[in-house]
């Protein structure tokens, strides 16, 4: 039986012929490595707007994926993307109520793209492709789907934390969101933790039921509910730490540390990523070992991202600020302790970056996974590794156990690691790094796709077998 052709929807698309950098996310980065591997279409918004909405679809071809995108006019990206998900949902999901903010029109623009997104898709699909949804911009689309009659399997994979219960039910629709899951076949979620929220919201709240096998079960549908942590392209992101840019970047950092020790994070501005308290654990590490002040300086990389929303505008403001304090207090004539840069480098020259750093710090308050911790385990030499520094509250703490965990709100036990990671020998860096390593490699991105994607196809083989 021919393998299915698989049509990947999401609000971003990463054009075919684009090589990887810039400000790409995770979601971008392990979706191309997955569709050049599987072949099929790869659907959602092109990034720009017009006057009225067309349905108009812009085919690209490159490198073994094909694209399809559509423009949305500026009000539904006001509502949808800047509005609903990353003014309502991302904070919510991510914990921070606090910058949550419920307006109707929001709700009005997320349901008018969904539907958008479905009515244009829908001719693209044969009977027998599988359709894999991706992220919180696009919830409500399965339930689109299957309005107009849809029959195909579909799946659904949620990149940020599922929030606990009693959070979620702050949101005015909440039920309604929720509910609208249990038209895909297949829901997925990085980790243990996003995955038992669900499962809790869902026997609490709306009655349902848990059953073998990841199903859950509601107003009479079952559908799967599954952990699937996403991996990188480690083989991939090796190569890349030895190659041309690679070593070039690592040159530079050389040159420039004199001899210092690189401390380095890697974030999209995010206030989700931990970044001032990032930096207030290092000002306490300086504070409180001033014997290593000038033996170490931090190079922290921070793309801008979502620059209409307002929360992203304080937490810029607040950095600027809070970096230059820091710099002005600490800094010598030939000595600055932290490098603070607003753009975004391209994945080789990052591996660079990370090689030539004895730390990683990875301090999300909280993150769906975090693909930039794998990334700096990738990068290490094998024969002298650096030491990642991760928080408890990433994803990735759930794989990464033998990095230096740590809890993010907690300034002395960031400066604590820190010295911990500088202090430590080389066995127990080599130890810590082949136990990472392992994990990185063995579930990677492929790895990721195919434990999705088996589930997605699963029960269609069922079906057949039953026939
Ligand atoms: N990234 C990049 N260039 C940059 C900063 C980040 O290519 O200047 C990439 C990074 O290598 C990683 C991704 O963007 O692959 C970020 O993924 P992550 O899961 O860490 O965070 P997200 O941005 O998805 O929240
Ligand atoms: C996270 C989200 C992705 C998103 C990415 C970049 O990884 O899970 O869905 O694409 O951030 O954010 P942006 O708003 O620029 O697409």
């Amino acid at each position: 039986r021919a393998m299915s052709r698989l049509i990947v929807i999401s609000n971003r698309v990463q054009p075919p012929t684009s090589g990887p950098g810039g400000n790409q996310g995770g979601l971008a980065v392990a979706l191309l490595a997955a569709l050049r591997e599987q072949g099929g279409i790869w659907f959602g918004w092109s990034g720009e707007t017009t006057e009225e909405f067309s349905g108009h679809i812009n085919f690209q071809q490159g490198g073994g994926v094909t694209t399809a995108t559509i423009d949305l006019e500026e009000q539904d990206i006001d509502e949808y993307y800047n509005g609903y998900a990353n003014r309502t949902l991302w904070p919510l999901f991510h914990y921070r109520i606090d910058l949550t903010e419920f307006e109707r029109d929001f709700d009005s623009g997320y349901a008018r793209v969904n539907e958008r997104f479905a009515e244009t898709v829908q001719p693209l699909i044969e009977p027998d492709d599988l359709v894999w949804v991706h992220d919180y911009h696009l919830i409500p689309l399965g339930r689109d789907l299957r309005k107009r009659g849809f029959k195909n399997r579909i799946g659904f994979f949620l990149h940020i934390p599922w929030p606990p219960v009693r959070l979620l039910m702050s949101l005015p629709s909440h039920r309604k969101l929720v509910e609208s899951l249990f038209a895909y076949d297949v829901v997925g979620f990085h980790t243990e933790d996003w995955l038992d929220s669900f499962r809790d919201y869902v026997t609490k709240e709306l009655g349902g039921t848990l059953g073998d096998n990841g199903e859950v079960t509601w107003n009479g549908k079952t559908i799967q509910a599954i952990r699937a942590p996403i991996g990188i392209e480690t083989k991939e992101f090796e190569e890349a730490a030895n190659g041309h840019d690679a070593r070039f970047a690592r040159e530079r950092m050389y040159m420039s540390a004199t001899g210092r020790s690189l401390i380095v994070g890697v974030d999209r501005l995010d206030y989700s990523k931990g970044l001032a308290e990032r930096f207030l654990g290092y000002e306490r590490f300086l504070a409180q070992n001033p014997e290593r002040r000038g033996l170490v300086y931090m190079l922290q990389i921070a793309p801008p991202s979502r620059e209409k929303v307002n929360t992203y505008q304080e937490i810029r403001a607040n950095l600027d600020s809070l970096s230059g304090r820091i710099n002005g207090e600490f800094a010598d004539i030939d000595w600055v302790p932290i490098r603070y840069v607003n753009k975004g480098f391209p994945r080789p020259v990052l591996a660079g970056i990370y090689r030539a750093a004895r730390i990683g710090l990875v301090t999300p308050l909280r993150d769906g996974m975090n693909l930039v911790a794998k990334e700096y385990v990738a990068a290490q030499d094998p024969e002298d590794p650096g030491v990642l520094i991760l928080s408890r509250f990433a994803g990735a703490a759930e794989q990464l156990k033998d990095a230096v965990l740590i809890n993010p709100y907690s300034a002395e036990e960031m400066s604590d690691a820190i010295v911990q990671a500088l202090t430590m020998p080389r066995e127990e860096r080599v130890r810590r790094w082949e136990c990472l390593i392992d994990n990185v490699r063995r579930e990677d991105v492929f790895w990721w796709c195919e434990l999705f994607l088996t589930a997605l196809r699963g029960d269609a083989v069922k079906a057949e077998a039953k026939a």
